[in-house]
């Protein structure tokens, strides 16, 4: 089912530096790549945004069994019916997609995150901090963290489990993000409420894409949590979607509020680090 909301969003009032941040969230067939780019063309094609934020390994699925799956379904960044479906999204919406994918390159596999546009693709992310059996399938993430430019916006990316390591997000912030866009497919319970405190100490929006669904192979089943969230640099959470609900939700959000890092007259959350005191 495709549901579709714009929220807090009167276009024609709309704030000149504001942008309209969309999640997807829906059940993805493992190793069906072809309906799920089918269902996720449907899907972005009905929405209206600026940025769009999807899943982890959103065209794949996740539960692997062996390395050959993996391999059978990776793809490199830029080329094959993943990169090429979303490059033409962009390019359609001139807007910016980040989504996740199985990234092969230089004989590796990775668990990637790629930020593409109009142009083509502008940033790209390894999984630094990969979950369980992950470190079986993928070469964990050999790229620095890194910010992009998007529609007036400083855009960082990390992959789910990684919310688990403050110091992903932390590291973004200081490296000047506004929003961290974060795919995931989380399974465990504690995500969505952690990135209100990932939001908040680092003054940071917050737009995390999970999946929903179930997925049950190789003797292992995993169920996948949704509740995808955009959460403002003061910790509100702007939305949450439902952890079956499957769809678009669209928010008007003014990145420019992430550089206000002032907590009050006598504190900031950046610059009253004491990095010194910390190693
Ligand atoms: C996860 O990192 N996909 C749980």
């Amino acid at each position: 089912m495709l549901i579709l909301f714009l929220e807090g969003g009167n276009l024609r009032g709309r704030n000149p530096f504001s942008m309209q941040l969309a999640l997807l969230q829906y059940d993805a067939k493992f190793g069906q790549k072809i309906e799920n780019l089918d269902r996720v063309e449907v899907m972005l094609t009905g929405a209206s945004f600026d940025l769009a934020v999807l899943p982890e390994l959103f065209a794949t699925g996740y539960l692997f069994t062996s390395k050959n799956e993996v391999a059978s379904l990776a793809e490199e960044a830029g080329k094959g019916p993943t990169s090429q479906l979303i490059l033409q999204l962009c390019k359609a919406k001139k807007a910016h997609i980040v989504f996740g994918m199985v990234e092969r390159a230089q004989g590796r596999v990775y668990n990637s995150a790629i930020l593409a546009g109009p142009r083509g693709i502008v940033a790209r992310y390894r999984k630094l901090h990969l979950f369980y059996e992950e470190k079986r399938w993928f070469s964990p993430g050999n790229l620095p963290l890194s910010v992009t430019n998007v529609h007036g916006a400083r855009v960082g990316m990390m992959i789910c489990f990684d919310w688990r390591f403050p110091e992903t997000a932390r590291t973004l912030a200081v490296k000047g993000a506004d929003i961290i866009a974060h795919p995931s497919n989380l399974v465990l319970p504690h995500c969505p409420d952690a990135m209100m405190t990932r939001a908040l100490e680092n003054g940071v929006f917050v737009a995390t894409a999970d999946r929903t669904g179930t997925e049950t192979r190789g003797g292992k089943s995993f169920t996948y949590i949704g509740q995808s969230e955009v959460v403002d640099p003061f910790g509100k959470i702007l939305f949450r979607m439902g952890r079956e609900e499957e769809g678009v939700r669209v928010i008007e959000i003014d990145p420019k509020l992430a550089r206000k890092k002032r907590i009050n007259r006598y504190n900031d959350v950046l610059k009253d680090r004491r990095p010194r005191f910390y190693s």
